[in-house]
């Protein structure tokens, strides 16, 4: 375990997938934490609330359920929070869903997000993270991508929206000195883990004996990062505050004119879906369904992350093997629906 010396940390969408893993994290290291999140129906509300309800077994852990919009409430929590960084995760996700729902995106990962840079700029916190995604290298068909691609042609609204968080974020970090990382996740999956990803569905499916959508024939490949090597890499890059670069004062890839930077965090594997199928079925000892359909709007075929930067930033690379992430899925799932393993 890494040694922190931020003690109190603000988390948006802490009610979240991810959210909730990192806050978790967070609060058996013994640091408080607030934690902000609107608890909305994208997915089953009562996964969201059971998964809050385990934070606030912990006397350390203050919940206040709110829209990011909601520009007045959103500062005052951040003012009485008194929080030394911001860890902002809280966003509309789901590519597919963007499609059809553009306006969710806008409201949370454009105004939402502006707000939370208004609040770190207005409380003047130590350090702001913030989540970006691997959509945003588009239809790169550079393998793996690494921080430095172009990315300026997103294929999804979802992509668009995270895109401009990044360049909205480079900008405040400019204009106010505000110390900013964005992290590009890149398809996490786990325990807790969200109903529309294709882990929970397939395992859903495979239960029910009902058949699985598989996209492009199968000729699919995903960097699949374990969630809990994901917290674990946000949590050490917490305390690796971004400098400008200058002359003669390098800063690993942070910007030469803000105290800003991106990483991308991946388990750095590429995997065939149909390999991460089979490993599902291994699992569950049980054979899948399959319903194989053309590739869908917006769909890339490929993402895999060159990690170097989380190395040389953190010396942390994740690498729980996806079979081995796979079964901890599933005996959460199989507690959790079930109440047996
Ligand atoms: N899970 C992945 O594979 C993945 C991949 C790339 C990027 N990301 C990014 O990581 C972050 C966390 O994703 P996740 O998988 O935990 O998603 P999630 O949907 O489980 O969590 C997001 C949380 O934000 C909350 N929220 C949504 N709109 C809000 C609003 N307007 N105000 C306040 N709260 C709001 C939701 O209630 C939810 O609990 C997001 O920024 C997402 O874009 C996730």
């Amino acid at each position: 375990m890494c040694e922190v010396i931020v003690k109190n940390i603000l988390v948006t969408g802490s009610a979240g997938f991810i959210g909730f893993h990192l806050t978790l994290h967070l609060l058996q290291m013994g640091l408080k934490v607030t934690g902000v999140d609107a608890l909305t129906d994208y997915y089953d509300v009562e996964l969201k609330k059971k998964r809050l309800s385990i934070l606030q077994e912990y006397s350390s852990y203050q919940h206040t359920t709110i829209r990011l919009e909601d520009k007045k409430k959103l500062l005052s929590v951040c003012e009485e929070s008194q929080a030394e960084v911001i860890v902002h995760l809280a966003a509309q996700a789901g590519v597919r869903y963007s499609i059809d729902h553009p306006n969710e995106y806008l409201d949370t990962n454009i105004t939402g997000t502006f707000n939370i840079l208004e609040c770190a700029r207005i409380t003047r916190v130590k350090h702001l993270l913030m989540a970006s995604t691997s959509s945003v290298y588009g239809a790169n068909t550079s393998l793996p991508f690494d921080e430095s691609q172009h990315t300026d042609n997103p294929l999804t609204f979802y992509a668009a929206t995270k895109k401009c968080g990044e360049i909205m974020a480079h900008s405040y970090s400019h204009l106010f000195e505000l110390p900013i990382t964005v992290f590009r996740f890149f398809t996490v999956y786990g325990p807790w883990g969200r109903p529309d990803m294709a882990l929970f569905k397939f395992t859903q499916c495979i239960l029910n004996g009902d058949p699985i959508d598989i996209y492009n024939g199968g000729e699919m490949y995903r960097d699949f990062t374990y969630v809990a090597d994901l917290t674990q890499a946000i949590i050490l890059l917490l305390e690796r505050i971004p400098r400008r670069t200058l002359e003669n004062d390098y800063d690993e890839n942070a910007s030469s004119v803000a105290p800003f930077r991106i990483v991308n965090i991946g388990n750095s594997e590429k995997v065939k879906l149909m390999d991460f199928i089979e490993a599902i079925e291994d699992s569950l000892h049980m054979k899948a369904k399959k319903n194989y359909l053309p590739m869908q709007q917006g769909d890339v075929p490929a993402t895999w992350a060159d990690c170097t930067l989380l190395k040389n930033l953190t010396g942390y690379q994740p690498q729980t093997h996806y079979s081995d992430g796979i079964l901890e899925f599933v005996n959460w799932y199989r507690e959790f629906y079930f109440h047996s393993i």
